[in-house]
């Protein structure tokens, strides 16, 4: 059933959160629902790199890593974002991708497990994940295992070194019960890796209270810190002093400026780090994370929530499309349609101002930030998709899929 304008201008009125959207700078007229995939631009954003280009940079030059901070960037943003993950401030650092990231708790992981050869994974989670899995393995010499979420509690076994899991699965939504599967994974003596990409800034997260050993998740999502924004890491404090990561870096050194000939980890989450940070980026996603001042978490994953069964439940009765119901008990922020030609649907769509994005081969995602999107964005989209549907429009040429990015 389709809501009406009327209810949806009041659950708007009654939001809460309404007020977060003065915080970004959004398009005129465009209904942004890709925010899981790229956040939108903070308000305050331009301004504060203005400022670190023309002063930190262009006037303080090198003093500027003393005089500015920017040395210290990467944990003063870890600990802004650790309680966004519902961690202690010195267990999170902002660095590098996901990607790398991945490898390197996974590896501090394969130390901390001498003689396990296993790693278990879920099948189907995010292909960098399975990939990286894949070249640690081969490095390492252990065996990747990629079951269906159905059976991983089964694959657990003392052989197990690590359990890596997306907390927030990228197309499905599942969301798995983190506690839970800390305590299976530790009841065997394995160690936990937790991808948060699709979680942080969009759920409750709470890495410290659920048991979790090592999560990695990402700045450009709903972190809002631009397009290829640092990533973040997490290490659990009862592994600050054992865990070492495969790949060391001078900047993870307990004391960089000392140059010394071998690598002596630094304390903490710090030893994550590996090269020279870079610092307008850092910034840039410090204004995204500054976003997030004064929100509170379980507010805007039930906001989410709304938004997502009012647009799912609105779309289920339009015809040529399917709709994956959102999973029963918590989900993600976002919901998949599907259409055989969803990459010329959505395309159509975005020509209509409404944004959203496609995973192969049929699933067009729309994602509700809580931050930033509003019950009439849900009204509008359906509107959108409904005449797109109706018209037949993305059979046009000018629909037909370009570009490497879906
Ligand atoms: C679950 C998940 N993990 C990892 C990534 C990619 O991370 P990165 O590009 O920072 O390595 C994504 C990107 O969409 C993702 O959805």
């Amino acid at each position: 059933m389709q809501p009406t304008p009327a209810q949806l201008a009041a659950l708007d009125a009654a939001d809460p959160l309404a007020h977060a959207r003065g915080r970004f700078r959004l398009p005129e007229g465009l209904v942004y629902l890709d925010g899981n995939s790229l956040g939108p631009l903070p308000a305050a954003l331009p301004d504060a790199l203005a400022a670190t280009v023309a002063g930190e940079w262009g006037d303080g030059l090198i003093r500027s890593w003393n005089d500015a901070g920017w040395i210290d960037l990467p944990v003063q943003l870890g600990a802004a974002i650790a309680p966004i993950v519902g961690a202690e401030p010195d267990s999170v650092v902002a660095c590098d991708s996901v990607s790398l990231n991945l490898f390197k708790l996974a590896s501090a992981a394969l130390g901390l497990r001498p003689g396990r050869r296993t790693i278990l994974m879920e099948a189907d989670d995010f292909p960098t994940d399975a990939y990286v899995m894949q070249g640690l393995a081969r490095l390492a010499g252990v065996t990747l295992k990629r079951v269906p979420r159905a059976d991983l509690l089964a694959a657990l076994n003392d052989d197990v070194a690590l359990l890596l899991l997306t907390h927030a699965h990228y197309v499905t939504g599942h969301v798995h019960d983190m506690a839970a599967m800390n305590a299976a994974a530790h009841a065997v003596g394995a160690l936990t890796l937790w991808d948060l990409s699709h979680s942080a800034g969009a759920l409750v997260v709470r890495l410290d209270a659920d048991g979790a050993d090592f999560a990695v998740g990402c700045g450009y999502k709903y972190l809002n810190g631009g397009p290829g924004a640092p990533a973040f890491a997490y290490l659990a404090r009862r592994h600050w002093d054992a865990a070492l990561p495969a790949l060391t870096g001078w900047m993870g050194h307990a004391a960089p400026f000392d140059f010394a000939g071998d690598y002596a980890p630094a304390a903490g989450a710090r030893r994550l780090l590996t090269g020279t940070p870079p610092i307008l980026a850092m910034r840039a996603l410090e204004a995204g994370v500054a976003t997030f001042a004064g929100i509170d978490l379980a507010q805007a994953e039930a906001k989410s929530r709304a938004l997502v069964h009012l647009f799912a439940d609105g779309a289920a009765g339009l015809p040529g499309v399917t709709v994956d119901a959102p999973p029963a008990g918590r989900h993600a922020a976002h919901v998949i349609i599907r259409h055989p030609q969803a990459r010329r649907v959505m395309a159509a769509l975005i020509a209509r101002g409404v944004v959203g994005d496609m995973r192969p081969p049929d699933a067009m995602r729309f994602g509700f930030p809580a931050l930033t999107t509003r019950y009439a964005d849900v009204g509008l989209a359906l509107a959108a998709l409904q005449a797109v549907l109706a018209s037949g429009e993305w059979q046009d040429e000018r629909f037909a899929p370009r570009g490497m990015v879906s």
